[in-house]
């Protein structure tokens, strides 16, 4: 461990989308994740005085500023223009991050201000609260001269995130959001999938909103009491297992996915939405942009994440925008964007 010159570090890490498996890897299912090119940025500049202040902005946050000694105790009002709640929310997993970076300093009183900017929508199933706190503790640290192994960084923003959703979180998010690329995840290991050299890009709609994680995983928790329900979890893990011998079946074909091959995986992503629709998961907002995506021509669309509002994913055959117009005009749908896979996860930026 080396003690620099305390300095200001700049970090970025992506969301991600699920290609296949949220909810059920909270089972034990596994999950295949995906890092996508829409990322969070945090700027850490080291304070002397053993402070905290918090400032952001991105799509969902307008703007907020907190200042605060102890983690959680503010030391005036917050400068806010954003709704309440999802201020809260935010700096919960902040203030994780935080006590996730002094930790890994050794050292209690390390203060700091912290600057959030983020790409990624906030609640809405690309994995916001993971990239800010992966970037979070990684700037934190190297202000402070230490530089964290990415699988102590993947670990302690796992328990960060953890911590703040009361263990009901996978790894999923905060793996992919620090190795990059795709990820095989279940309960026990996560594990990086050898991405394709052609990979394909995806269609994002968003519908504006966004789910409460810790209310639908208990929501789903409540429903496994029915056997149907159980089953369902059971075979969302052999979906995620298809996906998983989908990306080696890919390397096989040299990395270029064949037509057919796509096909599968967009097979593949239309039953898991039916499966997430089918425990509960789902919205009306979310299940018209698939269908919209869908009969665009789209190979597949599935929601992503913890659902009930938010976004989903489609795999395009051909042309993009064909998919891209019909999300735009569908009256659920806030926001269309197309996003490449990230290949690398947290960076350097500073
Ligand atoms: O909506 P997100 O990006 O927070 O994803 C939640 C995914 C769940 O499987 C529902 C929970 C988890 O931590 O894996």
């Amino acid at each position: 461990m080396t003690q620099d010159e305390p300095r200001r570090a700049v970090s970025s890490a992506p969301g991600k989308i699920y290609l296949s498996g949220e909810h059920a890897v909270v089972h034990g299912e596994l999950a295949i994740p995906c890092a996508i090119e829409r990322r969070a940025m945090v700027t850490v500049d080291p304070r002397d005085d053993g402070r905290v202040r918090v400032s952001a902005s991105d799509l969902s946050l307008s703007n907020f500023t907190v200042e605060y000694e102890q983690l959680g105790e503010t030391l005036e009002p917050p400068r806010v223009d954003a709704p309440s709640g999802l201020v809260k929310d935010a700096m919960r997993y902040v203030n994780s991050a935080v006590a996730q970076a002094r930790d890994a300093l050794n050292n209690e009183t390390a203060g700091f201000d912290i600057t959030v900017e983020s790409e990624i929508p906030l609640g809405a199933g690309l994995g916001s609260s993971a990239a800010v706190v992966v970037a979070g503790i990684d700037a934190a640290t190297r202000a402070y001269g230490v530089e964290l192994a990415k699988d102590e960084l993947a670990d302690r923003a796992y328990t960060a995130e953890s911590d703040v959703q009361n263990g009901n979180a996978s790894r999923a998010d905060t793996f992919c959001s620090t190795m990059g690329g795709a990820a095989s995840v279940n309960a026990f290991d996560c594990e990086q999938l050898q991405m394709p050299s052609e990979v394909p890009s995806f269609v994002i709609g968003y519908d504006g909103d966004s789910g409460d994680t810790g209310a639908l995983v208990s929501g789903v928790q409540d429903r496994m009491k029915h056997g149907s329900v159980k089953s369902t979890i059971r075979t969302i893990g052999d979906v995620s297992g298809e996906v998983r011998g989908w990306f080696r079946a890919a390397e096989v074909e040299d990395g270029q996915p064949s037509d057919e091959l796509l096909d599968e995986l967009g097979h593949s992503m239309d039953v898991n939405h039916g499966l997430l629709s089918a425990i509960g998961v789902s919205a009306r907002s979310l299940d018209e942009m698939v269908w919209a995506a869908r009969e665009a021509g789209a190979r597949g669309a599935k929601m992503t994440g913890a659902g009930g509002g938010g976004c989903i994913v489609a795999l395009p055959e051909g042309d993009v925008a064909t998919i891209e117009r019909a999300l735009e005009v569908t009256p659920a749908c806030e926001q269309v964007f197309q996003v490449d896979v990230a290949l690398t996860g947290v960076r350097v930026i500073e």
